[in-house]
């Protein structure tokens, strides 16, 4: 019986690539066709027998939706080739975070999954989650969702020693977010318009390329917890706090045992333990490349695995002659 921290054991660290590269394979023959639905069957079916491969016994946390409405990687389905007999794993998963890029050719579609020992990811429901993020390299505490945007930003303008107009902020460009970017632009500081993938951009302020500082804004609650799984591993601040739009909503967090409504999630309390991250990118972005499908049948990944015990970042560049099995 593997000790806990033996668990996420490192061959299984570097076996998590080829699960999310199946799935971004998979998907990728769907991108730009218009189709959001077919591009996340694919993405699911592919990365559902990817995990048969691993020797785990591995649970969904968080994953396409409850079981009576998600066929395959429902959460609490059982996945992995070693049922009972494998370390004991959670996993949170989105074979294709971006179905609406995919459909669109756009940037920032990945396919990716975090794993943590048994217990470790928050079950979160899938309803919105208000999220502020910031990279490595702040004091604790530079970020705050109990104050304003304007608050925040100038805190990690000073903690960056510049001048707030100078802090670039990531947001999802939708309506709901329409008064805060007007107060963000009213400080001068400049906002990136995100059409969809917030694990993206919020592992976006941990890259100085990126030049973005924050991430700002609601998105999905899952979402929130694979990139707190992320940020786990390169450094990074992030809270978050469950929106619900109606009783439905709340009565489905408390029945994944979540009794604070109103409870402000930390880093730690999204994803804690030893975790991995792991991402294939389905199109280009600011993370990684897309699928490319050259002459012959070849096609190359671009996949990050890291890791939050060693903090090792892995960069896999994978160049395939034939479709994962
Ligand atoms: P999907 O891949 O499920 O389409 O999610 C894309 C996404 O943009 C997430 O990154 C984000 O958290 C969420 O949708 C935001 O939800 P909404 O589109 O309802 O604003």
């Amino acid at each position: 019986m593997p000790q806990a921290s033996d668990v996420l054991n490192r061959v299984l660290v570097l076996e998590m690539v080829r699960v999310t590269e199946a799935a971004a394979i998979a998907a990728s023959h769907l991108v730009g066709r218009g189709d959001e639905k077919a591009a996340d069957a694919a993405a699911v079916e592919a990365m559902r027998k990817a995990f048969d491969e691993l020797y785990m016994d591995g649970t969904v946390v968080i994953g396409e939706g409850e079981r009576d409405e998600a066929p395959m990687l429902y959460i609490g389905e059982k996945v992995g080739g070693a049922p009972g007999k494998g370390p004991k794993i959670d996993i949170a998963l989105d074979p294709l975070e971006g179905t609406t890029i995919t459909a669109k050719a756009g940037p920032n579609a990945l396919a990716v999954l975090a794993a943590a020992e048994e217990g470790c990811l928050l079950n979160a429901p899938d309803v919105y989650m208000e999220k502020i993020a910031v990279g490595p390299g702040y004091p604790e505490g530079v970020i705050d969702l109990t104050k304003t945007a304007t608050e925040n930003v100038k805190s990690v303008a000073d903690a960056k020693g510049v001048k707030p107009e100078e802090i670039i902020v990531c947001v999802l460009d939708r309506p709901r977010h329409e008064k805060m970017i007007a107060e963000l632009r009213e400080i001068g500081c400049g906002v990136v318009l995100i059409g969809d993938g917030d694990v993206a951009g919020v592992i976006a302020t941990t890259n100085p390329e990126t030049t973005i500082d924050i991430y700002m804004g609601s998105g999905g609650a899952p979402e929130g917890v694979l990139a707190c799984a992320a940020l786990r591993c390169v450094g990074g601040q992030f809270k978050g706090k469950l929106l619900f739009r109606n009783d439905d909503e709340r009565a489905r967090a408390r029945k994944w045992g979540i009794d604070d409504l109103d409870r402000i999630y930390d880093l730690t309390d999204l994803a804690k333990g030893d975790c991995i991250f792991a991402a294939t990118g389905v199109t280009d972005g600011s993370l990684l490349s897309g699928v490319k499908h050259l002459k012959g049948g070849k096609m190359t990944t671009d996949s990050v695995v890291m890791r939050a015990s060693s903090r090792t970042v892995r960069w896999i560049k994978g160049e395939h002659h034939r479709e994962p099995v």
